[in-house]
């Protein structure tokens, strides 16, 4: 079903966890994903990156995944992730995406908040809009080794999210995109003094080698969301290379090939859903959302 993702995010809070927001790339690995948040009653965001978003048929599978997220039973949200490019944040919204990263973390204050600003004027006022304050390192879309750096702020952190208005805030406290190097060192005394400062709820990006226990207990420090993109990449990825052979003597058997996709995507996903959703009730996640009316809100 449609809902706004920050209603989300604070109704998943307020019940004590995040939501978890996993990239997609293709339908066979949404619909896994939907299937999975189904079976543990659990609201989900499908994140499309910007690289997929700039192209035609990443367009498609963005007003294919809208279509997914009405048809489901628990709550989805579709956010276009880490877009620094208005035309195709416009484009991404009219294809069906009901929320948006204005990405300005690698911009300077003020250039940052504008950008928010300008994404806000663009999409109107029921498009959730996540801002970034103090930049990840690392590639969206191939995991490569990286250092942790550029550690968000706290001192601006009141001030950005009052001029931006920005819904959600995604913050750099020693994740990274891709694999860590060495151990994660994520600075829970700096997120906790974001969290004082922060008047919305926080994200968590580049959860992928964050220990599990860290990303249980996100939720105290109000991360209200957290992203999701390498380990999934890695289960799916793994999982095919080893049994594609075996499908290409089975008769060029794609079909078979498309079923351990999605086995792997979905088991990926519940263990996620399972890990942010331990010790507490899961049973009444589903109920109270206000529906979101993106689409008739736009102009053609
Ligand atoms: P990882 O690829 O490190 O899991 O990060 C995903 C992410 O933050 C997407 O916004």
């Amino acid at each position: 079903m449609r809902a706004r993702l920050d209603e989300m995010v604070n109704h998943s809070l307020h019940h004590g966890r995040a939501v978890p927001a996993f990239t997609c790339y293709d339908f066979t690995t949404a619909t896994a994903l939907v299937e999975a948040a189904e079976e543990m009653k659990h609201s989900i965001a499908l994140l499309v990156a910007p690289r997929t978003a700039s192209r035609p048929d990443g367009l498609r599978l963005i007003s294919a995944l809208r279509g997914l997220a009405d048809e489901a039973s628990v709550p989805v949200s579709i956010q276009l992730d880490h877009a620094k490019d208005l035309q195709v944040i416009h484009a991404a919204v009219r294809a069906g995406a009901d929320a948006v990263l204005a990405d300005g973390s690698t911009l300077d204050f003020e250039t940052n908040i504008a950008l928010v600003h300008a994404a806000s004027d663009l999409v109107g006022p029921d498009v959730v809009l996540e801002a970034e304050l103090g930049g990840l390192p690392g590639d969206e879309d191939k995991a490569f080794i990286n250092q942790a750096s550029g550690i968000t702020d706290p001192g601006q952190v009141e001030e950005f999210v009052r001029r931006s208005g920005a819904h959600l805030l995604a913050v750099s406290v020693g994740n990274v995109h891709g694999h860590y190097k060495g151990r994660p060192e994520i600075r829970w005394d700096v997120m906790g003094l974001i969290a004082q400062q922060s008047q919305v709820p926080l994200v968590l990006h580049g959860a992928s080698g964050i220990p599990r226990q860290d990303i249980a207990r996100a939720s105290s420090f109000n991360v209200g969301k957290i992203n999701v993109n390498t380990e999934l990449r890695t289960e799916i990825l793994s999982t095919i290379v080893s049994s594609a052979g075996d499908h290409q003597m089975d008769g060029e058997n794609l079909a078979g090939l498309l079923t351990d996709w999605s086995g792997a995507a979905k088991l990926f996903g519940s263990r996620m859903l399972a890990i942010l959703t331990s010790d507490t009730d899961t049973s009444r996640e589903t109920g109270g959302f206000r529906q979101s009316p993106v689409a008739s809100i736009l102009p053609n």
